[in-house]
């Protein structure tokens, strides 16, 4: 750690690992007082001190705050720990997490551009490249980014983009994160990787290569299933002014009690996660063994296909898991349906384990041959595993599974 910063709390260096980072938010303008929790912002403009003042804040000759929508101290305090815990230089907090994509696809991408993006990637996602983008004259091409020969394939001259989710959302194939930032490189395209079921807990794509970061921050990163929002993420300062100015004129911004509330949760993402993530591989390996249970998708089994993948590119396996009950369809019905504590409802990476089914829910807006392709069969049930104690959990889910 630093010596005490000007205002008498303590910032984390650099090289200071990820709790700490969490912790010690960084924005001395929030912190100037001397709290200890930054302060709610509630305002939607700032005084200038003078008209001339205000006049070189905006030509930015001089720094300061205008107008919420374009900054204010308690969003940018969770700007400043979002971007350090992604090892990023910039964060830029948004609406939603379908906000941070939308900006990004809108700010990156013109008319004529190609994108290629992971099958299995947050249902929404999938439809704004395939029925919004494509209105703008964005033509997209769906993948299975996990097989790295693939996204060789699909890449054409004319591909701007590289969208990746890994592990995928909700089939838990692990995609090659440098491996598709050295092909999109060569075709002269960016690699923006949606880090939500990850975190930056378990994996900081920046270091593998990428170029964008988006988050649902609704999910690890809060953590308590009580806000929706959403950051990007960024290292190169172009990029940064870019879509900046697309998110401030486009609007999809934060508001500052989102950013408190947000900036509360993050501080135990890594004790959150840790426990989740634990409880997630025995639960894997208690599904594998149970006879009413087809088959189980975890990273962390070693004969999950992408094993090793995921063993090199994460620090852990994450708290997601998918599996098929024995039975098809009318079994994960009668699973979700007798579940007593995992909750029935379709977020992830809250304090409490929920479980869905995605072919008819999350995932419910894409083409039955899209939902095909990416995996997301009928049989399909998506677990996001919370903290509660790990023998519970599995107590529920044997009851919830048990013949008759
Ligand atoms: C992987 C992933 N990305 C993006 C989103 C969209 O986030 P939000 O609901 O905050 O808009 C979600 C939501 O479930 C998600 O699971």
């Amino acid at each position: 750690m630093k010596s005490p910063n000007s205002a008498g709390l303590h910032r984390p260096t650099e090289s200071a690992g990820l709790n700490t980072k969490a912790v010690h938010s960084e924005s001395s303008e929030a912190y100037k007082n001397r709290a200890v929790s930054c302060p709610i912002y509630q305002t939607s403009a700032f005084a200038f001190d003078s008209a001339e003042a205000g006049a070189r804040i905006f030509r930015g000759e001089e720094a300061g705050f205008i107008y919420t929508r374009i900054g204010n101290p308690t969003i940018e305090a969770l700007q400043n720990t979002v971007a350090a815990l992604e090892h990023g230089n910039y964060g830029l907090a948004t609406a939603s997490g379908m906000a941070a994509t939308s900006t990004t696809l809108l700010g990156l991408l013109k008319s004529g551009d190609h994108v290629v993006c992971s099958y299995a990637v947050y249902g929404p996602t999938h439809v704004l490249l395939e029925r919004e983008m494509s209105r703008f004259d964005v033509r997209s091409t769906f993948i299975e980014t996990s097989d790295t020969d693939k996204v060789r394939d699909a890449l054409t001259p004319g591909t701007r983009l590289l969208f990746v989710e890994t592990p995928a959302n909700p089939t838990l194939t692990v995609t090659d994160l440098a491996a598709c930032a050295e092909l999109a490189h060569s075709r002269s395209a960016l690699l923006v990787v949606d880090n939500t079921f990850a975190s930056p807990y378990l994996q900081t794509p920046f270091d593998l290569g990428a170029d964008v970061v988006v988050h649902s921050l609704t999910k690890f990163i809060n953590g308590h299933s009580d806000v929706v929002g959403g950051m990007i993420v960024l290292r190169d300062e172009k990029l940064h002014k870019q879509l900046r100015s697309v998110l401030t004129t486009l609007g999809g911004t934060m508001d500052p009690h989102q950013a408190w509330l947000v900036l509360r949760g993050v501080k135990t993402l890594g004790l959150r996660v840790a426990q989740a993530q634990a409880s997630a591989q025995k639960i894997a390996e208690f599904l594998r063994g149970h006879e009413s249970v087809a088959w189980v998708s975890y990273p962390g089994l070693p004969d999950h296909p992408h094993h090793e993948r995921a063993r090199r590119q994460m620090r852990g396996f994450g708290a997601m898991l998918c599996f098929g009950p024995k039975g098809g369809f009318p079994a994960a019905q009668r699973v979700l349906n007798r579940v007593q504590l995992c909750t029935l409802g379709v977020s992830l990476g809250g304090v409490e384990t929920l479980i869905q089914h995605p072919a008819t829910m999350t995932h419910a807006g894409m083409s039955a041959e899209a939902k095909a392709a990416a995996g997301i069969d009928d049989d399909l049930v998506r677990l996001a595993v919370g903290i509660e104690d790990v023998d519970d959990l599995i107590a529920d889910l044997d009851q919830a599974l048990a013949e008759g």
